[in-house]
């Protein structure tokens, strides 16, 4: 990578009134991450990790989210909506710092690629003074018209200001934009709003560029990468997208997933090599599985580690704090939270773990709860290595049962169980021979007299 230094601007004070929600618009997710912390990702991997972060509404929770994956973030207000480039130049304090490259971005553009960026600055690198990010829509109409001539990126006419002969033009602007930084605010400040929209159009850089002397290029980058996010509809047309690169970049790891189109991950989902992913899998945000696991279809993971060689499902559920040690196994019907499943351990079927630590090896049965929960406080069940919790136990916590310990199925166990033990905690059983002969003559009895009524 380049030694050159770099800040990214991104713009984020768009109202995104078409997404008809309370939450501004660049904080609504794709795979669980914030629109513009996708952005964020991007300029940061692409070295961009200054950022100047453009806002109007919802100020703090969006500098927040941005926070949240790069930390040297200013955030400069653009008190009214005028335009791309006065939104840049809410941001002319940290352009005045003195940068080699600016990237500016998009924050509802959340697709970008590190190495659409790395490509630009390349660019800047190599001489360029402005690099514009084009691309080609199946629908042009909408965008800015690269308008070129002998090869050289002379304008960008915006489609309110384009002429018809111009809109016929298929290669578009994708809004990215990278400046040298020497210069660039003297390039900004010559735009003006003289235009269809009365807007101040960063676009204009390029004709003004030119006339100034400078070198103005266009490179061409996927579709994908720069759609932007306006409705509903293309935030999941952008996680579909997303969802799609990340399967294929896991497979092409090593990780083997069945059916890739019912698997949906988090942004930050770690699956190692030799990983099996049956279908129909969600992943929440947090989860690592090691190598060598399988997680059965119609599992729901958060916040979860899987260790190696261990098992998941079908039907299970983890939520955050779920540990599982090797070759652990929880099966169908198993929730667990806050819980570490030693190595080898077995959760097999319709059970409830929470706030537990169950050792290497032991076996819980079927309907096994842990009762962690009064209505008030949280506790804890400390089960040990080897134990065996029969069927329909609940354990009643705080609770702790010993090493090689046994319980009895259908116990309500209160008290902790010492190692080695072998703990009952139900009601006797009493047999009486004969009595349910007797017992169904006194209850035919009773029917045939109301009958009789
Ligand atoms: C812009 C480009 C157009 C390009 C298109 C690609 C300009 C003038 N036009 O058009 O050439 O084809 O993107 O999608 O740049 N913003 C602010 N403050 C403002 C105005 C905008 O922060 O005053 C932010 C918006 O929140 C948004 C981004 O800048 O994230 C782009 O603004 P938008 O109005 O959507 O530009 P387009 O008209 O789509
Ligand atoms: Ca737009």
């Amino acid at each position: 990578m380049t030694s050159r230094t770099c800040l990214s601007v991104i713009l984020a004070a768009g109202e995104g009134t078409r997404m008809k929600s309370a939450l501004p618009k660049v904080l609504h997710p794709i795979a669980r991450l914030p629109i513009v912390a996708h952005v964020a990702k991007a300029v940061h991997s692409a070295g961009g990790s200054d950022i100047a972060l453009v806002v109007g509404r919802g100020a703090d929770a969006v500098r927040d989210a941005v926070k949240s994956v790069v930390s040297n973030v200013t955030v400069h207000e653009q008190k009214e909506r005028l335009g791309t480039a006065h939104a840049v130049l809410a941001a002319r304090d940290a352009i005045a710092r003195g940068y080699d490259d600016i990237l500016v971005v998009f924050g509802d553009t959340p697709l970008i690629e590190t190495a659409a960026l790395d490509q630009a600055r390349a660019r800047l690198a190599d001489g360029a003074d402005v690099v514009v990010m084009g691309f080609r829509p199946a629908n042009p109409a909408g965008y800015g018209r690269l308008v070129e001539k002998n090869g050289k990126l002379i304008a960008i006419r915006e489609d309110k200001d384009a002429s018809e002969s111009e809109k016929k033009i298929g290669f578009c602007n994708g809004g990215l934009m990278a400046l040298r930084g020497a210069g660039a605010l003297q390039l900004l400040d010559k735009v003006t709003n003289a235009n269809a929209k009365g807007e101040y159009y960063l676009t204009d850089v390029v004709e003004i560029g030119n006339a100034m002397g400078k070198s103005v290029v266009a490179i061409e980058i996927a579709v994908d990468s720069v759609i932007g996010i306006n409705t509903r509809v293309e935030l999941a047309e952008a996680e579909a997208i997303w969802q799609t690169r990340r399967r294929r970049a896991m497979m092409l790891a090593g990780v083997s997933i069945q059916a890739p189109e019912t698997v949906f991950f988090a942004h930050d989902t770690l699956v190692e090599a030799d990983v099996s992913l049956e279908p129909n899998i969600v992943f929440g945000q947090g989860v690592s599985i090691a190598s060598g696991a399988v997680i059965h279809s119609f599992s729901y993971l958060e916040g979860a580690r899987i260790g190696p060689k261990a098992e998941v499902g079908p039907f299970a559920r983890l939520r955050p704090g779920a540990d599982l040690a090797e070759k652990a196994k929880v099966g169908n019907f198993v929730e667990v939270k806050n819980a570490k499943i030693g190595m080898g351990a077995k959760v097999g079927h319709l059970t409830y773990l929470g706030d537990a630590t169950v050792g290497a090896g032991t076996n819980i049965g079927a309907g096994t709860i842990t009762c962690n929960y009064d209505g008030y406080n949280k506790a804890l069940t400390e089960i040990g290595a080897g134990t065996f919790i029969g069927s329909n136990t609940s354990l009643v916590a705080p609770l702790s049962v010993g090493d090689n310990a046994y319980v009895a199925s259908g116990s309500v166990i209160t008290q902790n169980v010492p190692a080695d033990a072998l703990a009952f905690g139900r009601a006797h059983q009493v047999v009486k021979e004969g009595r349910a002969v007797e017992l169904r003559a006194r209850y035919a009895a009773q029917k045939n007299a109301k009958k009789a009524e």
